[in-house]
């Protein structure tokens, strides 16, 4: 065991007790007039504050004890042995009165704010969040099944919580202050971090993190989830594997990163692919891959490489695909001159509610990238570029769902031409609250993409799902 040392640069501060839990109106439904509140839950399991003003008196007693800079030589399993330890004398000497479930829960705790993210830890190992939004000290929320839920985690305040963002950034070699207050990050499993904290973020640091899914879903699963009908997802098999150019429109956290990787398991195995991403979260399954990542400029603001230098490095080494994680600036000229001159089968994702708002971003990328093309020259390019638009919606009820699956297929004067093959249609809403509805077809046999199909020999199969949807 440790003996009680100096222990000077300590980070962790010792955990008081925190203010009670905060309370949450259930979901407001049956609302006519205004629109909703977003769905709450609260987390069932809430702790009693004897809990935090026994773990705080512990942490407190553990801190005097311990040598933290010794501790941190160890690897995990030790240092949480020796934390064991100490905490059982603790207990011991302290006469408290707890059952083994309540120091073990304890423990769990204390080590996580020695050792790991604090509060965070067990967000962290639970797979089913998809996302952990912290705002400040007192709130956090996940999302859980399309759902967002307020849960019990709280800092101590708002020191702990930016010490606990210092240590997620630092592993990837960032810093987050009040000098440099914006910060992106990853953490070790992959998960994308972002990081605001005060001034800019009033009430307390802002910290949001999108889960790293190990086991990314796939296009079956997302026909069992009800996102896209079987038939439907044959058509998305198809356009992917024939090497459609395609562009996956949706808003936020509607399942566009998913899509486009589930789309990318139709590459043929002997495909040179290079993706380009902010940070990494797609997990392409074939051999044949390279993949890139963006760097944001240094401490000294020098450094940069933006998603455009990828995409133009991209074409000097002989790829013949490009994904481009997501589209978001003047790479989009790169992107589509890319698909315009033998790299057909790229793909990227953008913001958008629509197709047709998808088109409009991209011109405007375009002009704002300082490209003095005349419009109908970017509306050309657009158009000799993309083959097929996919849109993805997170719905009124949390579900997330292929709502359109869109090709274009030319200009008439100024309009760039588009037509649905699929789309979505909302028919009502059961008792629970969630909505029915289904995919349908409108009545195109002939796609334009349909001489690719033939090509690769599988028209035969989009005659079949273009029927079924059609049905
Ligand atoms: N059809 C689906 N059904 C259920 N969950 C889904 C579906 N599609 C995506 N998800 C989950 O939703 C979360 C967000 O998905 P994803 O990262 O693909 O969204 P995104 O649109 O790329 O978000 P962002 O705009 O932040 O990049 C992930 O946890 C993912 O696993
Ligand atoms: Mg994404």
């Amino acid at each position: 065991m440790f003996g009680k040392r100096a222990h000077q640069g300590v980070t962790v501060a010792p955990v008081a007790a925190p203010a009670a839990a905060s309370t949450n109106a259930e979901p407001a439904r049956g609302v006519a007039a205004a629109a909703p509140p977003p769905p709450i839950a609260r987390e069932s399991e809430q702790r009693p504050e004897s809990y935090f003003q026994t773990k705080a008196m512990i942490f407190s007693a553990l801190i005097e004890a311990i040598d933290l800079s010794a501790l941190s030589k160890l690897d995990q399993e030790s240092a949480r042995e020796e934390i064991r330890d100490i905490v059982h004398e603790i207990v011991t000497i302290k006469n408290l009165v707890l059952s083994i479930a309540e120091q073990e829960d304890l423990l769990d705790d204390i080590c996580n704010d020695v050792l790991g993210f604090g509060p965070l830890e067990p967000l962290l190992a639970r797979d089913d969040i998809a996302d952990i939004m912290v705002n400040g000290p007192t709130r956090t929320f996940i999302e859980v099944g399309g759902k967002i839920q307020l849960t019990n985690v709280r800092f101590r305040d708002n020191a702990q919580l930016m010490n606990i963002c210092q240590r997620i950034v630092s592993q990837v070699g960032r810093r987050v202050d009040e000098a440099s207050p914006i910060c992106d990050a990853r953490l070790l499993d992959g998960s994308r971090v972002n990081v605001i904290a005060p001034p800019l973020a009033i009430d307390g640091a802002a910290l949001t993190i999108r889960k790293f899914k190990k086991d990314k879903l796939t296009l079956d699963q997302l026909v069992r989830f009800g996102a896209i009908s079987n038939a439907g997802a044959e058509i998305l098999k198809i356009i992917g594997r024939v090497r459609c150019n395609v562009v996956i429109s949706g808003g936020t956290g509607s399942g566009k990163t998913t899509l486009l990787n589930c789309l990318t398991n139709y590459i043929d195995v002997g495909e040179r692919v290079i993706t380009c991403e902010d940070a990494a979260e797609l997990q392409l399954q074939q051999p044949h891959v390279v993949r890139l990542e963006t760097r944001p400029p240094n401490l000294e603001g020098v450094g940069q490489i933006t998603m455009r230098d990828l995409v133009k490095n991209c074409l000097r080494m002989r790829p013949e695909r490009i994904i481009v994680g997501e589209v978001r600036g003047p790479e989009a000229f790169d992107l589509l001159q890319a698909m315009n001159t033998g790299h057909d089968g790229s793909m990227g994702t953008l913001h958008a509610n629509s197709p047709r708002e998808a088109m409009g971003r991209l011109e405007s990328m375009i002009t704002m990238g300082g490209f003095s093309l005349p419009m109908k020259t970017i509306r050309e390019m657009i158009v000799g570029s993309i083959d097929i638009i996919v849109q993805a919606e997170r719905l009124r009820d949390g579900s997330r769902r292929i709502t359109k699956i869109t090709e274009v297929i030319g200009t008439e004067g100024d309009v760039v031409i588009t037509q649905d093959l699929v789309t979505y249609e909302v028919e009502g809403e059961d008792e629970s609250g969630r909505l029915r509805g289904r995919h349908v077809g409108t009545g195109i046999v002939r796609p334009a993409f349909w001489e690719r199909a033939r090509y690769y020999n599988l028209e035969r199969e989009l005659a079949d799902a273009l029927d079924k949807v059609n049905q």
